[in-house]
């Protein structure tokens, strides 16, 4: 009883940490500066993650310690404001945050820009590399159908069969990158439908495992640690993701000079304690925890959330918050209220 209230806590807690991070990339909109935006999401999620209480780490976060200032991958976050005695009942958090996932989209007033984090006990979230990954994604009722491995083809026509439909009614989801010019070659022959997308796999992969969005299933390549993100969204909607971590710059569509060279990836990745460079992650693989917390708020409207809203007195947010225990996804519409007692609210 005692852990359901600290989780029912934990997950509101995470909100507000969210939100704080829309908003304030959301007041940099259309500015046309996507690394401004992102600098603005993090700070805001830095300051507000501090008062959590817990002994949080961020397990994926904006880079190293030496590149990233704030919510670098090991900072220790939470319990700010407590003494050390206080500090030690709280839980021990991993967190994978991504103060703003889809900084162009932000830039330039696109739709889909969401401030997430996905938030486990200890080890419940895969310490992921920045680097990229292939993904595959599908909501509960494919779950067991798809294969990452298998043809484009024959992953359609078992989602097809899943859903009772045909395949030229399926509608795959793509980030629109040259490196994508199979996939979009062989979803076309199959008769399948596709919406390219400029950036945002993350809320992509949600609209896939959500039905009632005409989405069936994201394909291709993006970015890792939204992978992982992705994966704890899977857990709380019971959908599934499979993945293969990816640095040939050959099937990236890159020049060679543009990622670091194979040599340093795969020494890297041997140090992170990942041997199989070809190993096919599952959901639970990527996010092994028991008690998934996963949050996010719009920052841009998007298909799943609005994005923010801003009235002379106040501002107005919406958000997803989920947890594996108990099983639950609330949608919250915070009406932050700045003024005076004159302050008029409306629903
Ligand atoms: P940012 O928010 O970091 O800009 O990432 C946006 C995004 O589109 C992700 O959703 C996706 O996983 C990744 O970038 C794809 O990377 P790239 O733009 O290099 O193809």
């Amino acid at each position: 009883m005692k852990n359901l209230k600290a989780e029912r806590e934990l997950s509101l807690d995470f909100l507000r940490v969210c939100e704080a991070a829309a908003i304030e990339s959301a007041k940099t909109m259309g500015q046309g500066d996507r690394k401004y935006s992102d600098h603005v999401a993090v700070e805001a999620m830095r300051e507000v993650m501090d008062t959590v209480p817990m002994r949080g780490r961020i397990v994926i976060g904006e880079g190293e310690r030496d590149e990233a200032p704030m919510l670098y991958i090991g900072e220790e976050v939470g319990g700010g404001g407590y003494s050390d005695e206080v500090r030690e009942s709280f839980p021990e958090i991993d967190i994978a945050v991504d103060p703003l996932e889809g900084t162009n989209l932000c830039a330039v007033g696109a739709n889909n820009a969401i401030a997430v984090l996905a938030a486990a006990e200890r080890g419940g979230l895969l310490n992921a590399p920045d680097i990229y990954m292939d993904k595959i994604v599908v909501g509960p009722s494919c779950r067991g159908a798809v294969d990452i491995d298998a043809s484009v083809k024959d992953n359609l026509k078992n989602i097809a069969r899943r859903l009772g439909r045909d395949v030229d009614d399926l509608t795959v989801i793509c980030l629109d990158r040259s490196r994508h010019k199979q996939i979009i070659d062989e979803v076309r022959a199959a008769g399948a439908r596709i919406r390219l997308i400029s950036d945002g796999d993350l809320s992509a992969g949600i609209a896939a495992a959500v039905a009632g969005t005409n989405i069936h299933a994201l394909m291709g390549i993006g970015g890792a640690p939204e992978g992982v993100i992705t994966a704890a969204a899977m857990k709380c909607l019971n959908g599934e993701i499979q993945a293969k971590l990816v640095f040939d710059p050959e099937r990236l569509g890159v020049d060679k000079s543009k990622v670091p060279p194979a040599g340093v990836v795969i020494k890297r990745l041997k140090k992170m304690g990942i041997e199989n460079l070809d190993k096919v992650y599952d959901t639970n693989d990527l996010a092994p925890g028991r008690k998934i917390i996963f949050a996010a708020t719009g920052v841009t409207d998007g298909s799943l959330l609005r994005g923010v809203r801003f009235f002379g007195a106040g501002k107005r947010t919406h958000s997803v918050v989920m947890t594996t225990e108990p099983k639950s996804i609330r949608f919250v519409d915070t009406v932050h209220v700045e003024g005076g007692p004159d302050v008029v609210i409306r629903f």
